[in-house]
């Protein structure tokens, strides 16, 4: 009886892996904790330190870095056309506010071997009001 349910709890635990990443990654991607405690108007000025390198739509030109549209649930290190470091081509994960905070908190710490230059944005509130315009800025509109 024991190891009958020893066995069911492995089961388990084997079949459902790629099932629950998925559906955390997605929850994730959705959390908006970080974002809705920010306003989109400042934000909208922060992105200024960010425009001379970054696009957010996917039809307009490629800059410095890639662009930004769909951030949010998209694989780091995946804009189509895109030539990345190689530390970001092989990141393992999707682009979460909170991931992203991380990011722009400290962006060499986050992830070193990038080769994005930008110091970081420091101050808390920033990173939330600038994550409250990306949320809008990085949708595309439907057609
Ligand atoms: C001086 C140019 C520059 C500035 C300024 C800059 N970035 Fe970047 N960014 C880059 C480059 C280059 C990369 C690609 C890094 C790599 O491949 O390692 C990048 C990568 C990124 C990525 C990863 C995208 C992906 O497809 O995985 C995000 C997100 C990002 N930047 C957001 C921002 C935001 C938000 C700001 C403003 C606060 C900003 N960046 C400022 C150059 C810049």
């Amino acid at each position: 009886m024991k190891s009958t349910l020893k066995a069911m709890i492995f089961l388990s635990m084997v079949a459902t892996p790629s099932l629950l990443s998925a559906s955390v990654s997605a929850t994730d991607a959705n959390d908006i904790t970080l974002s809705a405690a920010g306003d989109a108007t400042k934000g909208k000025r922060l992105f200024n330190r960010c425009r001379a390198c970054h696009n957010l739509t996917a039809t307009a030109r490629t800059r410095i870095g890639p662009n930004l549209d769909n951030l949010f649930g998209r694989k780091a290190g995946t804009a189509d056309g895109y030539k990345y470091s190689k530390a970001l081509m092989e990141a393992e994960f999707d682009w979460t506010e909170t991931a992203l905070d991380s990011w722009l908190a400290q962006p060499r710490k986050f992830l070193p071997g990038n080769k994005m230059s930008f110091a970081g944005l420091r101050k808390e509130q920033d990173r939330k009001d600038l994550m409250a315009y990306l949320r809008e800025a990085t949708v595309e509109a439907a057609e």
